[in-house]
């Protein structure tokens, strides 16, 4: 067993809020995953039109919202570049605030979990300061403290378009109370540049994402040939500590999978991210079987078990209660 960096307990950060049990990144999901134990809540960010930051995955808002069967919107439907992919649909960036309010959240794979289209139709997308306001008011409730794990989403498309993230990220983070290397807060991206910027502007910690392929974005517009693959190796890690206190890996970067499914030896990632002073956050844990390595079909908590064992500091999930039950390590 190796162990965390810090020799804390792993942090379980509810991905997209408990969205195994709710429409991903409501406030129902977000309330749901407090309550589930997770010790932090993730909201993916993108700006709405007038410069509000809201909780989506992605901008293009059809997968997610009832956006598509409001007929006062369909002129809106657009085809658009983001991040290198034609996306069509209907984008936050083309509406106020007062508009994404209309508009309600629907889940996003019914054929998975159908139990969660019970709540389509009936919650909103939340804002960031809205967000912020449950994680304070649950905090004080069960005398918990819940931290947030914000992302900026698309950086390099909303800074081309005037409707930059990080600046408004960083007021509403002032605004309420979070400054410092210790406050309940981690900001990710999958980019690098806004990051670097970041880290000159804020004390807060920073992690940097890492996909198991491609590019960031950012890279491929300034023509950096450097790849994820890259920067995941340990000089790469290094450059990394430079500007982060953290990465946020794909899993199959720590075990990967061979072509049937299975697991394969683990790789140096978590030694080398330590090594080089970074916490390392892995991503994405769920328990449906199509997700799980052919290793831990049905047995979620082993899959756990494996990464915990391996030193993870922390793990996505979308179900923090199965992320915060399992054999190795005392909550
Ligand atoms: O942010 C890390 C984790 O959430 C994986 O990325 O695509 O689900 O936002 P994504
Ligand atoms: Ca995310």
């Amino acid at each position: 067993m190796t162990t965390t960096l810090q020799d804390a307990s792993p942090i379980i950060i509810a991905h997209r809020g408990a969205s195994g049990y709710r429409p991903e990144h409501t406030l129902a999901a977000y309330e749901l995953a407090i309550a589930l134990g997770a010790d932090y809540i993730e909201p993916d960010l993108v700006s709405t039109k007038d410069g509000v930051l809201i909780a989506r995955h992605e901008n293009e808002i059809s997968e997610t919202t009832d956006v598509a069967s409001h007929a006062e919107f369909a002129h809106r439907q657009t085809t658009k570049i983001i991040d290198g992919e034609s996306k069509t649909g209907w984008f936050t960036e083309d509406f106020t605030l007062v508009e994404l309010k209309t508009l309600r959240a629907k889940e996003r794979i019914p054929q998975l979990r159908s139990q969660n289209i019970a709540y389509d139709g009936l919650l909103e997308i939340p804002t960031l300061q809205e967000i912020i306001n449950l994680v304070k008011g649950k905090s004080a409730e069960i005398n918990r403290a819940i931290g947030i794990y914000p992302e900026t989403k698309h950086p390099t498309y909303f800074k081309s378009i005037g409707l930059a993230l990080e600046a408004p990220l960083l007021a509403t983070l002032t605004v309420n109370g979070y400054q410092g290397a210790n406050a309940p807060v981690f900001i990710q991206s999958f980019e690098v540049s806004n990051l670097q910027d970041l880290s000159t502007k804020t004390d807060l910690p920073l992690v940097q994402l890492l996909n198991n392929s491609g590019k960031p974005d950012d890279f491929a517009v300034s023509g950096n040939e450097r790849t994820y693959a890259d920067l995941a190796t340990a000089s790469g890690l290094r450059e990394i500590a430079k500007y982060a206190q953290a990465v946020g890996v794909h899993k199959n970067l720590l075990v990967p999978r061979d072509s049937n499914g299975k697991l394969r030896s683990p790789t140096s990632l978590v030694t080398d991210a330590h090594a080089a002073g970074l916490l390392v956050h892995v991503w994405t844990f769920r328990n449906e079987d199509c997700f799980l390595p052919l290793d831990f079909q049905g047995n979620p908590q082993g899959e756990y078990e494996l990464f915990f064992s391996l030193g993870v500091d922390g793990v996505f999930s979308d179900y923090p209660d199965t992320a915060g039950y399992h054999s190795t390590v005392q909550w």
